[in-house]
């Protein structure tokens, strides 16, 4: 098995580590002081089963969807009705199902190109907070939900890319991404992410082995560089840790 980072749990399968991540945000939330709950949705394929399993029932009704406001960790710029896009992986998740109002889904805007995208996200993020500087004693979120590429990256921070030391800048364009879908994306940077009570990385498949032993080996990948004001927890599942 490889060595696993740490406040890692480890799950059976890639639907244990749904489950778990389900009442793991719900525990957040139950725990949530403030009348709004900010929860940073990662993309990708991962995490589409969670976002399933919160509209399902038995979750359905457990989640305290009008306090819960929805903002993207990063989104490739492409429509979003595109194939490509995480707005559509996560309207097809939550489905009629999940009563989200529709002023709590912050998408990050694609039709303008990445930089534009990248400055209005960014405007929608400080008008939500209240303030253009984040404040280390306020996290803007309660939860960011992330995910680990196969080459190291997490949202849309790829290796050897400008956007990985962005430290004023709470959004960035990715002209060029490091992984497929090589299409442009926009990304939260690590300070903003790291404006956070709690990262939950939810890694699944063996692609990850990879990945997870550079880490283990102390290669300098993004997903290192993630922090939080709280605790950065990570569901791997038994494939991935080659357990
Ligand atoms: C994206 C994600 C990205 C994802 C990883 C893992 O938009 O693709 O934000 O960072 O989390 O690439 O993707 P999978 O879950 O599909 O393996």
């Amino acid at each position: 098995m490889i060595s696993l980072p740490p406040n890692t749990e480890l799950m059976a399968d890639a639907e244990a580590t749904a489950r778990a991540a389900a009442e793991h945000l719900l525990a957040m939330a139950e725990g949530a002081e403030g009348e709004r709950i900010a929860i940073c949705l990662s993309g990708g394929s991962t995490p589409k089963r969670l976002y399933k399993l919160l509209a399902s029932p038995g979750f359905v009704e457990r989640v305290p969807w009008a306090r819960i406001h929805w903002f993207f960790g990063d989104d490739r710029v492409v429509p979003w009705d595109d194939a490509l896009s995480n707005v559509r992986m996560v309207r097809e998740a939550f489905g009629h199902a999940a009563p989200v109002p529709a002023t709590h889904l912050y998408f990050i805007p694609s039709d303008h190109g990445a930089e534009a995208g990248a400055r209005a996200y960014e405007k929608t993020l400080r008008d939500f907070y209240g303030a253009a500087e984040l404040d280390p004693e306020r996290p803007l979120f309660d939860l960011v939900l992330l995910g680990l590429g196969s080459d190291g990256h997490t949202a849309s921070l790829f290796p050897g890319k400008p956007a990985l030391s962005e430290r004023r800048a709470w959004v960035a364009p990715v002209p060029e991404a490091g992984l497929e879908p090589f299409v442009p994306r926009i990304t939260l940077t690590f300070p903003t992410l790291a404006s956070s009570r709690s990262v939950l990385f939810l890694v699944n498949g063996a692609s990850k082995r990879e990945p997870l032993q550079r880490l283990a080996d102390g290669e300098d990948l993004p997903a290192r560089h993630v922090e939080s004001a709280g605790r950065v927890t990570w569901y791997v599942d038994r494939d991935a840790a080659a357990a």
